[in-house]
């Protein structure tokens, strides 16, 4: 069993042995809700039903000096996503972290579990509920009668070792996008942004090449096979967001994929969704004790990167980020 302290908070990885606690919590949370119509089935679980979902999905139960104060359940029936069902918290005690200590090592256990987001349901009725989960990058993406389903994707980071890794991971990152998807670059000057964006332009076959705009701050790649063009832009000499309006991306963003490189903090307002992509140089490649390059397959100039990938916006909550990513 795992316990994780946050602000002296206990989140324990639950089991059957917590079934009792934890439909306690469940019931006095839901039962201090407002009637709602139909009434919500949490209030049917028992100790059995509960102890049932425990030993197989799971669950977690969140304590103080051994005082449960919080609890949910995990839903396993869908295979790339962790849903999260009865959330709960002891009414006494809203908004004293309890319930977003639960989220956050929920997040956690989705990707231990090798998952590529999470899901659940939220009555329409509960706008304070709809906004604890906003707050958090959950996004609304369906709705069933009352039930309105939020859900999020999980980010990542990865080590990119050479060019041509980041070449294979631009060229994954492709089979994911659609024309009126952007991504926005970061890193810092040859961290290799212009590369990834060589290997984004080379999977979705448009006419490159792809270079290093220079004086030129926007350049249209057409697709050679019917697919989206690739709008690659420099920001990097622009002096701030107005000017990434004068240069009139609108007009292309909606059928092409836009590449931003040096677009933090200004690309973003062209869409509601964008995928950050931040690249960090870390260190020299590895080496022996005499200072070898362990592996000397790579070519010279290879240098390890981390690139870490971040969903905004609801365009991503269905897409398996991780699971293409990583694999
Ligand atoms: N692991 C790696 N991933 C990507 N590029 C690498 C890696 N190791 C070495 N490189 C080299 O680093 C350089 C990255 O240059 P690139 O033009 O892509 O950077 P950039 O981030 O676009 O720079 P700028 O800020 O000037 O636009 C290339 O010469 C590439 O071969
Ligand atoms: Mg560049």
């Amino acid at each position: 069993m795992v316990g994780l302290r946050s602000r002296a908070l206990d989140v324990i990885d639950a089991g059957p042995e917590h079934a009792e606690a934890i439909v306690d919590i469940i019931r006095r949370s839901f039962g201090a809700r407002q009637a709602l119509d139909p009434p919500s089935s949490a209030m049917d679980e028992t100790p059995e039903s509960v102890a049932a979902v425990l030993e197989t999905a799971g669950g977690l139960l969140v304590e103080r000096r051994g005082e449960p104060m919080g609890a949910l359940l995990f839903d396993e029936s869908r295979p790339d996503k962790l849903g999260l069902r009865r959330v709960s918290v002891d009414p006494d005690l809203q908004a004293r972290g309890v319930a977003s200590a639960m989220v956050g090592v929920a997040e956690d256990t989705a990707e231990e579990r090798g998952k590529d987001g999470i899901w659940l349901h939220v009555r329409e009725e509960l706008p304070d509920t709809i906004q604890f989960w906003a707050r958090r990058k959950y996004y609304p993406v369906s709705q069933d009668g009352p039930l309105i389903e939020f859900g999020k994707t999980l980010w990542l980071a990865r080590e990119v070792p050479t060019p041509e890794d980041m070449h294979d991971l631009a060229g994954r990152v492709a089979t994911l996008v659609r024309g009126g998807d952007l991504l926005v670059l970061s890193g810092d000057l040859g961290a290799g942004k212009t590369t990834f964006t060589q290997g984004l332009g080379a999977a979705l076959d448009v006419r490159g090449p792809v270079t290093s705009p220079t004086f030129v701050l926007a350049r249209t790649h057409p697709s050679l096979s019917g697919g989206p063009p690739l709008v690659h832009v420099d920001a990097y000499r622009l002096g701030g967001p107005e000017e990434l309006d004068d240069i009139d991306l609108d007009a292309t963003t909606d059928e092409a994929v836009t590449v931003v490189e040096w677009g933090a903090g200004m690309a973003e307002q062209l869409s509601d969704s964008w995928l950050s992509v931040t690249i960090e140089v870390r260190g020299a490649r590895p080496v022996d004790p005499l200072g070898t390059p362990v592996d000397d397959e790579v070519a010279e100039d290879a240098e390890p990167r981390v690139v870490t990938i971040k969903p905004h916006g609801p365009r991503w909550v269905h897409v398996p980020l991780r699971s293409t990513l990583l694999a």
